[in-house]
C-alpha cells in the first residue's frame, strides 16, 4: 500500500516568543559563524519607514523580528553609507556616515541593539578596493598635479599614444567598457568597475591605516563583522601588464588576472584578521572573493585570514545531481584542508534569483525549494538573500526607465542586468507596494507578488515561507545539523563527515549523523528503499512500508 507523505513538518514552527537567542555577542562561545545562516538584507529594498520608495534602517529594525522568527543568526547589511548611488551605495563617500537616504547614525546603532536583544548578530559591508568620485581623497586627487601625493592613494597614470589618447592599458571595467577614464588633465585614473568608483592603491599606507580606522570605528558601534566588497580585488600586479584580450569580464572566476586574486591581497587579509581578534566576541570577516576553483577559494579561509567566503561555484552550478555532488565534493574538501567550514549560497543582490535560473515558473518553484533544503542540510555556513525564502522570482520585465545598475547602462558587462533580483520585497497582501513601505517602491513589484507576501505566506504549510521556517527550526534543533564537521565518519568529502549513499542517476542521498537528505533532479519520479522517518520536504513524497517515491525536482530530510 501507498500513501502521502504530504510535504513539511513534523516540528512546531517557532513563534518569535519561542526562538531562543543565540548567545549575544559579548557572552557568546566562539566559531558561532562555523554553522550560522545568515539574512542578506539589501537595504534599499528590504522594508521603507519614511514613504521615499527607498528601504532604510528604521524599516530593517522594524522587519527584523521576522527575521527572528525566522531562525536565522545573523544578518548581513549591504552599504547604507554616504553616497551618490552609482552603484547602489557601492560608491562610498564617507565610510563613516550614514546616508540620509537610509537614515543616521543612531539608527544604525538601534538596528544593531535591536538585533543583539532579538539574538541575531549584525554584519555590515565594507568596500575597500574603490571609493565614489565624490570621495574626499578623490576630490584632492583631481585638484592634484599628476605625480602629486594625493594622486598616489588611487592609480593615476599618463595615457599611451602620441598625445597620452590612449588608456595606460587594456583592462576592462566588470561593468563593460575601458576600466579607464581620463581626467581634464590628461592623466587617466583606473576604475574596474563604473568610472564613479574609482580603484585604490593598496600600495600606499595610508589606505590601509584609514581602513583599520573605519574597521574599528564599526566595531566599536558594536557590529558582529564584515562582508567584504571584492575582497579578491584591492592587489593589482606590479606595472599593471596589459592581458592581452577582450571580454575580460569572462575570465573573472576562471583564472587569476593582474587585478583579481593576487596573492598579494592575502597580507590585507591577515592584517584584518588580527585586527578583527582583537576584539571580543568574534567579529568575523566574509570574502566576496571570485577565486579561480575552490583551491584558491579556500586561501581566503585560512586560519589567519576571513572566515567566510560565498561559494560562488555552489551558486553558478547548474540543476544535475553530478555536477552538484562534484561541486559539493571540491568545496568540502578545498575548505577542509585549511581547516574552515564552507559558506554556501543560492541568490544574492548581483544575480539572477535561482528559482529564475533553475528555469522559472512552476519548475524553478519546485527547484528553488528543493535546492534550499539541500543546501540547509549541507555541513557549514550558508546565506539567504532577502526573500528567497518567499520564493521570490527575478523580476524580469523591468521597464528602461526604472533601471539603475550601472551595468545595464554600460552594455555587456557582468551577467545579467541587476535590478531584477533588487524589487522591494512584499509583506502584506494589500498597500501600494505590498508592505514594503507607505507609498510605491523604487522598482515595480509585479502584481502576483501578493501571493507571495510573508502576510500571505504565514501558516500555510505548503508555501515557501514555512519550508525555510521549518528547516531553520530542524537544523537548531538536529544536534550536529548544522554542524561545520559533520559529526562521525565521512568519506567521499574527506573529514567532514558526510557521505553519499549510492543512488539512481539524477537523485542525490547524502547522509549525516541522524539525517538523511534527498535531491531528486531528475524529470520523472525515482523509487528508492525508504530512507527513514519523513521530517520535512518541498513536495509531497510517496512511501511504502519500505520504499519511497521521490518526486521529480524535490528534496526531502529523513530522520534515521
Ligand atoms: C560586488 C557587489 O556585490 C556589487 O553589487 C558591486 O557592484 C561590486 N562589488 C562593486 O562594488
Amino acid at each position: 500500500m501507498t500513501h502521502d507523505l504530504a510535504p513539511a513538518v513534523d516540528v512546531p514552527v517557532c513563534t518569535a516568543a519561542e526562538v531562543q537567542p543565540p548567545a549575544s555577542s559579548s557572552s557568546k562561545g566562539s566559531g558561532w559563524w562555523r554553522d550560522a545562516v545568515i539574512y542578506q538584507v539589501y537595504v534599499r529594498s528590504f522594508a521603507d519607514s519614511d514613504g521615499d520608495g527607498i528601504g532604510d534602517l528604521r524599516g530593517a529594525t522594524a522587519r527584523l523580528p521576522h527575521l527572528a522568527q525566522l531562525g536565522v543568526d545573523a544578518v548581513w547589511l549591504t552599504p547604507f553609507y554616504a553616497s551618490p548611488q552609482a552603484d547602489g551605495g557601492y560608491d562610498v563617500a564617507d565610510y563613516r556616515v550614514v546616508d540620509p537616504l537610509f537614515g543616521d547614525l543612531g539608527d544604525i546603532d538601534d538596528l544593531v541593539r535591536t538585533a543583539h536583544e532579538l539574538g541575531l548578530r549584525v554584519i555590515v559591508d565594507i568596500v575597500p578596493n574603490h571609493t565614489s568620485d565624490h570621495h574626499r581623497w578623490f576630490l584632492e586627487a583631481l585638484a592634484a598635479e599628476p605625480g602629486g601625493a594625493a594622486r598616489d592613494r588611487y592609480h593615476f597614470r599618463p595615457g599611451k599614444g602620441v598625445a597620452g589618447e590612449l588608456p595606460p592599458n587594456d583592462w576592462e571595467s566588470v561593468f563593460g567598457g575601458p576600466a579607464w577614464t581620463r581626467t581634464p588633465d590628461g592623466e587617466w585614473y583606473l576604475h574596474l568597475f563604473a568610472p564613479e568608483q574609482p580603484d585604490l592603491n593598496w600600495d600606499n599606507h595610508e589606505v590601509h591605516e584609514e581602513f583599520d580606522a573605519v574597521l574599528r570605528f564599526w566595531l566599536d558601534l558594536g557590529v558582529d563583522g564584515f562582508r567584504v566588497d571584492v575582497a579578491h580585488g584591492m592587489v593589482k600586479a606590479s606595472g599593471l601588464p596589459d592581458i592581452g584580450h577582450k571580454e575580460q569580464a569572462r575570465l573573472i572566476g576562471t583564472q587569476t588576472l593582474p587585478f583579481f586574486d593576487q596573492d598579494g591581497v592575502h597580507e590585507v587579509h591577515r592584517s584584518w584578521r588580527r585586527l578583527l581578534d582583537s576584539y571580543p566576541g568574534d567579529r568575523i570577516g566574509v570574502a566576496e572573493a571570485w577565486a579561480p576553483g575552490p583551491e584558491r577559494l579556500a586561501l581566503y579561509v585560512r586560519p589567519d585570514e576571513l572566515h567566510q567566503a560565498f561559494n560562488f561555484q555552489f551558486l553558478k552550478c547548474p540543476w544535475d545531481a553530478e555536477a552538484m555532488r562534484d561541486v559539493i565534493n571540491e568545496s568540502l574538501m578545498a575548505t577542509a584542508s585549511v581547516g574552515a567550514p564552507t559558506t554556501w549560497v543560492l541568490s544574492n543582490h548581483d544575480v539572477v534569483r535561482h528559482v529564475t535560473r533553475y528555469g522559472g515558473g512552476e519548475q524553478g518553484r519546485r527547484r528553488g525549494r528543493a535546492a534550499a533544503l539541500m543546501m540547509l542540510a549541507l555541513p557549514g555556513s550558508a546565506y539567504i538573500y532577502q526573500g528567497e525564502e518567499l520564493g521570490l522570482p527575478e523580476v524580469l520585465d523591468l521597464p528602461d526607465e526604472v533601471r539603475q545598475d550601472p551595468a545595464f547602462f554600460r552594455a555587456a558587462g557582468q551577467d545579467g542586468f541587476r535590478d531584477g533580483c533588487r524589487v522591494p520585497i512584499p509583506w502584506t497582501t494589500e498597500g501600494p507596494s505590498y508592505g514594503f513601505g507607505p507609498g510605491a517602491g523604487w522598482l515595480p513589484q509585479p502584481e502576483d507578488w501578493r501571493e507571495l507576501s510573508v502576510e500571505a505566506q504565514t501558516g500555510d504549510a505548503h508555501s515557501t515561507l514555512e519550508l525555510y521556517r521549518s528547516a531553520l527550526a530542524l537544523r537548531r534543533r538536529l544536534p550536529g545539523l548544522g554542524d561545520p564537521a559533520g559529526g562521525e565518519g565521512g568519506a567521499a568529502s574527506g573529514s567532514v563527515g558526510m557521505r553519499w549513499l549510492p543512488a539512481p542517476d539524477g537523485l542525490l542521498v547524502l547522509s549525516r549523523p541522524g539525517l538523511v537528505c534527498t535531491l531528486n533532479t531528475a524529470r520523472h519520479e525515482v523509487e528508492i528503499p525508504l530512507p527513514g522517518r519523513l521530517l520535512l520536504s518541498s513536495e509531497t513524497m510517496r512511501a511504502t512500508a519500505d520504499t519511497a517515491r521521490i518526486p521529480a525536482d524535490s528534496a526531502a530530510w529523513w530522520a534515521i
